[in-house]
């Protein structure tokens, strides 16, 4: 059994999947390792910091250009807001990938309050201030099966992982042993967070946005200390906002077709695909899934969380 700070690189891990390493409790993606100690002994929080959290595919980059246009709305209008020429994740950076990487300890000087962060760490992982101070975390989840579905498509669009296939992608998550993970530990941990702290910490999930943006921006706007006024509302503020942030919007806007991340050579492409809710029947088997649940919904008994 490892101990909880030594980090264990995954006898699993196959030529064309990330590296991973178990450090705090979860697996890390192992590049990441010095970046995640560096951001916990450095990374100061204010008490009016936001930060986004997530799984990586359960719609980041749509929270990002939802946050970031809500926090912004009176700063820029929509036709000059920054989401039209940069994609979200280079307005709304990660800790552990972006903002602590290569041993940076950046400075924050000239960064103005509320400050907007984002991170895909479970939240035994971040910072002691994020924990200890009155900073808000915005927690977004979706389906695991759809993340898988999501995760593999992403990986795969990068030539060097053309190859990892989308069996391997899922026995990963079978066993817990995927990126940022296990899942069922991710989320419940933020689940229990929100329950426990409701001022603390705000959870989403994707599938209920999708069905209907608006309660969720009002709400989010709200929890992030930018309510919407009457005024506002009645001009149809929130709807403009939701169209704006939509996936065929900012799926269509040029930094997204055709752009690399300012931040990594990452292109932007990737991160939107097609945003269903259910798509995974299209790719894994009834008994896969049925595998998976059983799997799944173990780990989430009791918990009152369900998909
Ligand atoms: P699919 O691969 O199922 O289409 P993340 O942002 O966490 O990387 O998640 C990516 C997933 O969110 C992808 O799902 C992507 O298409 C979807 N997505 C990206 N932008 C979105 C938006 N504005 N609205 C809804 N879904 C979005």
């Amino acid at each position: 059994m490892a101990e909880e700070n030594s980090p264990v690189t995954s006898q699993h891990s196959k030529k064309h999947a990330p590296a991973l390493t178990h450090f705090q409790g979860h697996w890390c993606l192992s590049q990441l390792v010095p970046n995640v100690i560096s951001f916990q002994k450095h990374f100061q929080a204010l008490d009016d910091d936001i930060v986004l959290a997530s799984k990586p595919k359960t719609g980041t980059t749509w929270l990002k250009s939802l946050a970031f246009s809500i926090m912004n709305r009176n700063r820029f209008t929509l036709s000059d807001s920054p989401l039209n020429s940069s994609n979200p994740h280079d307005l709304v950076p990660y800790f552990e990938m972006t903002l602590y990487k290569d041993g940076q300890i950046p400075d924050f000087a000239d960064v103005s309050s509320p400050r907007l962060f984002s991170t895909h760490l479970p939240y035994q992982a971040l910072a002691e201030s994020i924990k200890q101070s009155n900073s808000r975390i915005v927690y977004i989840a979706r389906n695991p099966l759809d993340v898988i579905v999501s995760l593999w498509h992403f990986i795969t669009s990068k030539p060097e992982r053309a190859d990892w296939t989308l069996e391997e992608c899922f026995e990963q998550f079978c066993r817990g042993e995927e990126a940022y993970g296990p899942f069922w530990d991710h989320v419940l941990r933020y689940w229990k967070e929100s329950s426990e702290k409701p001022n603390k910490v705000l959870f989403l999930k994707y599938e209920d946005m999708k069905e209907n943006a608006k309660p969720h921006i009002r709400k989010m706007a709200e929890f992030m200390g930018f309510p919407f006024s009457v005024e506002e509302e009645t001009a149809g503020v929130i709807e403009e906002i939701a169209k704006f942030c939509s996936l065929s919007n900012l799926k269509d806007l040029e930094v997204n077709k055709t752009g690399t991340l300012a931040a990594s050579p990452r292109q932007t492409k990737p991160f939107f695909r097609k945003g269903e809710v259910g798509d995974y029947v299209n790719y894994l088997s009834n008994s896969a899934v049925e595998r998976f649940c059983k799997i799944f919904d173990e780990k989430l008994s009791g918990s009152g969380l369900t998909f």
